[in-house]
């Protein structure tokens, strides 16, 4: 009898025990085991980085975007990084590791100073294909360039504020980071656009860091600074949401004529309402998407075409509508 109590008992702790085991175990993988949706690059044919100036910015993603559906279409593995803020030293780590890791080809932001280019000739050393992408760097060896020709841009910038603004204008200027060489080509075209027409001169810029909340704290420094200012220019993406931003929260009856630049949905509403005057149209999808294709091709030869530029124009409001039917898309 004795006996038989304790075989219950004894059988009863085992069945207790693999209950909690097998609960341990299935809690544990649901807890802990991340589902991958993407397939092992081992599976495709072609491992291809795509390199971001900052991984979660608005156009970035746009970009993405682009890049992602030609790489569904041709049945390539596409990996997106980049710093989470903007930083030229970790984004140099990130193209180092993966020509360390030899992929098969590389779409990276183009990058001031020597490091950059040194970057892009160790990839082409090691057969590792480099496609700038938004920013050149002529200088480099890079494969090819896709994006907006930026003196261009900048230039028309300088075409519709002559267009659409009458007497004296003193422009401030907010530029995403100094020592991004695209902010610098958007801002000589500005200048070359603007040179022979006395009554129009830059007073003062800043740099917004390319955020939303850097651009408005720009505003209010260069207004603080140069209370004269009658027209705000935006050189990066978000910036003509912070010149919005600053004026509203500092000066909201101060009349100036904004221009910003790229057509996020946020931005093209400001245009709508009448806050932001202009704002210069990229086409960040068309440049993820042209760059895979000229990275695929580059998979089996040299290609001839290597400086492709994507559009680039004047948004008004009058526009507005057009581009909300699809025009951007
Ligand atoms: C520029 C990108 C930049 C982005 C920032 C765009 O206008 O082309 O280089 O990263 O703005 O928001």
């Amino acid at each position: 009898m004795l006996k038989s109590s304790k075989g219950i008992i004894y059988i009863l702790i085992c069945v207790l025990l693999i209950i909690s085991l097998s609960g341990v175990s299935y809690y544990g993988y649901k807890t802990f085991y991340i589902e991958k949706e993407i397939a092992e690059p081992s599976e495709y044919k072609h491992h291809i980085v795509l390199i971001a100036e900052e991984i979660d910015n608005e156009y970035w993603r746009l970009v993405e975007e682009g890049a992602k559906k030609a790489a569904a279409e041709n049945d390539i593995y596409l990996e997106y990084v980049g710093p989470l803020k903007a930083d030229n030293d970790q984004l140099l780590k990130l193209f180092d590791r993966m020509i360390s890791v030899k992929v098969d080809g590389i779409i990276i932001q183009g990058v001031e100073g020597a490091e950059f280019s040194e970057l892009v000739f160790k990839g082409t050393e090691r057969h590792i294909p480099i496609i700038t992408i938004d920013t050149d760097v002529k200088d480099s060896v890079r494969k090819a360039y896709v994006g907006t020709d930026n003196f261009y841009a900048g230039q028309l910038v300088g075409e519709a504020m002559i267009k659409n603004t009458v007497g004296k204008q003193f422009v401030g200027i907010v530029t995403g980071r100094y020592d991004s060489i695209n902010q610098q080509e958007r801002m000589a075209g500005f200048e070359e656009a603007i040179k022979l027409v006395e009554r129009i001169q830059i007073v003062g810029s800043q740099e917004s860091n390319i955020t939303q909340i850097g651009a408005a704290q720009a505003t209010y420094t260069l207004l603080k600074e140069h209370p004269s200012i009658t027209a705000l220019v935006g050189l990066s993406a978000l910036d003509g949401l912070g010149i919005v931003e600053g004026l509203n929260e500092i000066a909201p009856f101060k009349d100036v004529y904004i221009t910003a630049f790229d057509v996020l949905p946020r931005t093209l509403s400001l245009i709508r309402n009448g806050e932001i005057d202009v704002t210069i149209a990229q086409y960040p999808k068309e440049m993820g998407y042209e760059a895979m294709k000229l990275m695929m091709k580059l998979q089996k030869q040299d290609i001839l075409d290597n400086e492709v530029y994507t559009r680039t124009q004047i948004v008004e409001k009058q526009d507005v509508d057009r581009l909300r039917q699809g025009e951007f898309n």
